[in-house]
């Protein structure tokens, strides 16, 4: 459970050196770049005054029902504050305004549903939705600032609810369906949510899976602060109902009024919490304000994306209970006027050829999705793809954790018709948008590299000491000015905060990672330097792995680590020692996975769970997780030197060998 201080500074060893020795190169074509929406200028325009440029932005970008006078406030590190006297509705942006400008015709949804059902919502459906939502919070006691929890699919509902929420001044606290009853209580409790707002289920590889008896189950034990529970109908499931608490959404939002009138919120009026792993086993609440984020999260879909509203089909995989499916399909598309898709299931349900045959359908012209997702297209073979018409393609974006040159390669080619440019983008829930990326009008592309920050943006590598390394080197990605859509602290914890991220190096942010610039200058991401793992993109804390591995009576110790996997990115194996009679127990490894399933949820269960007689440890009682990463990953275990016991690692290979 303790950590190992012996990380090597990042991007000194040899495994990575001959990525950012790639030469490969891609131009826009001259007709991409002549028709981009942002130009090579906006960098120095950027750089000339970035809280102006930024201020600039928000008022291109956005509708502000009261103008601000300050752009940035800094006087109190490392708290900011963007546009703070200004007011805006993030709701009316993303809906009302594109209707009073005469586009309420303009599809806003295609929704695919994993069964193949369809909806379709122009902006002036979605607008009448969402105020009715609106309407229906507001009747169920709900006010300016309270919290609500959203335990929903990937259902047009969870974009209505997130921006009912928002035009209220409700907070959102959107917890992924793959989390557990109890990871959803923990989640609850720290927000205080006053609603939950949930469906009966969703569908899973064509079989129903139900979300409701985990809100059930969360809400099981007495002191939440739950008052009502709202359920969409969706996958016809049977649930369990609690009289005077539970509603369905037809029924309340359904019955609602179509009228409502959106009023302005302070631009630092917090807009949504959202959990995410950190190095200690509590999940952090992360604090999201409105005017600067939806600033940031707005300029770089248009920047990054080259969205043309009028003409693209926009289309992101994410999950909304994850940050990507807030910035990404929740906000920035809809801000921006977008006609985007939103797919309910999974890439293989029914059948390996499901994304194309949306992509065809829906002429999808933008696509946005995880490296393991295009690992996993490349694994199923090409000839799948090379089934549909996929000419509607015109960008490729890339998101969540490190695209390998293969892969990359192998989305330009296949998906790509060697010809739409790839955005690879750089960023975190912490960091609310985009922070590295290529412009794709003006950035020439290399295959595994996000290559550089956005305009307005202030990034660096820096090495131990917090100074910056030159061309060539590797060291600690940092972000050294504040930015719009920055989180605006952890909920409830400001000392957190303030230690996370703020601590390591006087002044910069801190973002976990590795990073190395090439020798043109470009950012090669390296992958997390804490102990915080990427598993399909999804973010796990090794330490909350081990929390829940050792809350289990029959386990002793737990190390976890995050073991190069082909496909995942990374894969969670756990290293555990077992309690007495446990030793003997044939299911162990199935009960202790399951135990990680009902404590965490099912995408935390590790992949590998190892029994071993002992942990390595150094002399200060800290296991050497690097020493098990070695075995994780089938090498010979590196330097055992500051081993307090150095037959560990023999007496590991010995029962591993049993
Ligand atoms: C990783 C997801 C390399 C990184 C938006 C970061 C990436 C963590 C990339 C944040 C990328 C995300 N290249 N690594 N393009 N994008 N990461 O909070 O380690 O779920 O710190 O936000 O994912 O994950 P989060």
């Amino acid at each position: 459970m303790s950590k190992d201080t012996t990380t090597a500074v990042p991007g000194t060893g040899d495994a990575l050196e001959n990525l950012s020795t790639e030469s490969r190169k891609f131009a826009p074509s001259a007709e991409f770049a002549a028709n981009a929406i942002v130009k090579a200028s906006e960098y120095a325009d950027a750089e000339a005054d970035r809280p102006a440029f930024w201020g600039r932005q928000a008022r291109e970008m956005l509708t502000w029902s009261k103008d601000f006078t300050k752009t940035l406030d800094w006087t109190n590190p490392p708290f900011a504050t963007w546009f703070e006297d200004g007011e805006i509705n993030a709701a009316y942006n993303a809906l009302d305004r594109h209707v009073e400008a005469g586009n309420g015709d303009r599809v806003a949804i295609y929704f695919e549903g994993e069964p193949g059902d369809t909806r379709t919502y122009t902006y002036a459906q979605l607008t009448e939705e969402v105020k009715k939502a609106a309407n229906a919070f507001e009747a169920l006691g709900l006010v300016k600032g309270d919290r609500v929890a959203v335990y929903l699919p990937m259902i047009p509902e969870a974009v209505i609810t997130l921006l009912a929420c928002a035009r209220i001044g409700a907070v959102h606290s959107v917890v992924f369906g793959g989390f557990s009853a109890e990871a959803l209580r923990s989640r609850i409790d720290d927000a205080q949510a006053k609603l939950v707002v949930t469906a009966d289920g969703t569908f899973r590889r064509g079989k129903p899976s139900s979300l409701k008896p985990a809100v059930d189950e969360a809400l099981s034990a007495a002191g939440h602060t739950v008052e009502n529970v709202v359920v969409v109908k969706r996958n016809g499931q049977d649930v369990d109902w609690v009289q005077g608490r539970d509603l369905w959404w037809a029924d309340t939002v359904g019955a609602a009024s179509a009228e409502h009138t959106a009023v302005g919120h302070a631009a630092e009026h917090p807009l949504f919490i959202l959990y995410t792993s950190g190095t200690t086993g509590k999940p952090k609440g992360i604090l999201h304000t409105t005017g600067g984020y939806l600033t940031q999260t707005a300029y770089t879909h248009k920047a990054v994306f080259d969205l043309h509203p009028e003409t693209d089909v926009y289309w992101c995989t994410a999950d909304v209970g994850w940050v990507t499916g807030h910035s990404y399909v929740t906000y920035a598309p809809l801000i921006n006027g977008a006609t985007q898709v939103i797919y309910e299931g999974t890439p293989d349900s029914p059948h390996q050829g499901r994304f194309w045959e949306i992509v065809q359908k829906y002429k999808v012209s933008i696509l946005y999705t995880a490296p393991t997702a295009i690992r996993t297209f490349m694994k199923w073979g090409e000839d799948i793809p090379a089934k549909y018409d996929l000419s509607s393609i015109r960008l490729l974006g890339s998101v969540g954790e490190p695209i390998n040159p293969e892969a990359w390669m192998w989305y330009r080619r296949v998906i790509g018709g060697n010809n739409a440019p790839i955005v690879d983008t750089w960023w975190q829930t912490e960091t609310g948008a985009i922070m590295i990326a290529p412009l794709p009008g003006v950035t020439s592309t290399k295959p595994g590299s996000a290559q550089v920050p956005m305009p307005g943006i202030a990034v660096d590598v820096v090495d131990e000491l917090g100074a910056s390394v030159a061309h060539g080197h590797g060291g600690y990605l940092v972000i050294r000015e504040p930015w719009p859509a920055m989180l605006r602290g952890i909920w409830g914890d400001n000392e957190r905060y303030k230690d996370t991220y703020w601590a390591r190096f006087d002044d910069m942010y801190f973002a976990g990672d590795g990073a190395k610039w090439d020798e043109d200058g470009d950012v090669w991401l390296l992958g997390r330097v804490d102990d915080v793992m990427n598993v399909s993109g999804h973010r796990l804390s090794t330490t909350e792995i081990e929390s829940a591995l050792v809350s289990h009576p029959s386990v002793a110790e737990a190390a976890v680590v995050g073991a190069a996997d082909e496909t995942t990115g990374q894969a969670v194996v756990a290293f555990v020692i077992l309690r007495g009679s446990a030793v003997e127990d044939p299911d162990i490894v199935a009960t202790l996975r399951n135990h990680v399933g009902h404590e965490i949820g099912p995408i935390a269960k590790p992949k590998t769970i190892l029994v071993v007689p002992e942990l390595p440890k150094t002399r200060s009682g800290k296991i050497m997780r690097r020493l098990l990463k070695d075995v994780a990953e089938g090498r010979d275990a590196g330097d055992s030197s500051t081993l307090a016991d150095n037959t560990v690692m023999n007496q590991i290979a010995e029962s591993l060998r049993a």
